[in-house]
């Protein structure tokens, strides 16, 4: 199986793709790419919706696309999923709708420009109910960039990390900050978090082809199995979590 884990591709969802055509583009970029498996983790914010409403939309527009899939022959398999955003409320809430299909993993999107209070505690609230956190896009918070220290924390609590395939390939902060948190088995995946052609397009492989020249095969091999061993709920591939070192902007 080659799977991507994170996508927009549902359609009417959220800032995604807004038509079943735009969703079998993009599932057929992700075929060329390789990819054979999809999770469609669309945005989940308790602001917004309850569980029952998401799940009610989710799974229409889910059971449209599946159909639109075998019309069109696509040899491509869907998992129904969510990108949750971090609320503290979360903890009180029965999550189980919102995690990859079959398993007891949620991914959580954090905001992008302040710390995320409480979240130490809600990782241990999730660990006590059984829940695996696979954090989102870890390259995409300037406090982690800054204080890679914290990241370390997390993941020693017991929550995996993804990264976009966009920061390997666009921009050379990212790159240099998620090689080194690859290294350190701060990171167990990445995903494309395609939302349009236009906007992340789905190149995984791409992105692991970088990846093995800052950090080898055998990591990069790690990170090709994890979507996997993730969907089967198994523990996901990556050395023991160690602290990425930051001196004079230069992650070691
Ligand atoms: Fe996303």
């Amino acid at each position: 199986m080659n799977a991507d884990l994170h996508t927009h591709i549902l359609p009417d969802m959220d800032d995604g793709a807004t038509s079943i055509e735009d969703a079998l583009t993009l599932l057929r970029r992700e075929l060329a790419g390789g990819i054979d498996t999809v999770a469609l983790t669309s945005h989940f914010c308790t602001d917004w919706d309850s569980v029952d409403e998401y799940v009610t939309r989710r799974d229409r527009s889910f059971r449209q696309l599946q159909q639109a899939v075998q019309e069109a022959g696509l040899p491509i398999k869907l998992i129904p999923a969510a990108e949750v955003m971090y609320s503290s409320a979360l903890s009180d809430t029965d999550l189980t709708p919102l995690c990859y299909a079959g398993t007891r993993t949620l991914l959580i999107e954090l905001l992008p420009n302040a710390y995320p209070a409480g979240f130490e505690r809600f990782l241990f609230q999730m660990g006590t109910k059984g829940y695996t956190v696979l954090i989102a896009h870890i390259d995409r918070y300037p406090y982690l960039l800054e204080s890679p220290r914290l990241l370390c924390q997390w993941v020693k609590q017991g929550c995996w990390c993804h990264v976009n395939a966009s920061a390997l390939l666009y921009h050379r902060r990212t790159l240099a900050f998620t090689a080194a948190a690859v290294r350190h088995g701060l990171v167990h995946l990445i995903a494309s978090d395609t939302h349009s052609i236009e906007k992340r397009p789905p190149l995984l492989q791409e992105a692991y082809a970088l990846l093995q020249k800052h950090c080898g095969d055998k990591r990069v091999a790690e990170l090709q199995k994890n979507p996997e061993r993730l969907l089967s709920s198994q523990k996901l591939l990556a050395p023991p979590p160690s602290e990425i070192k930051k001196l004079f902007g230069i992650y070691r």
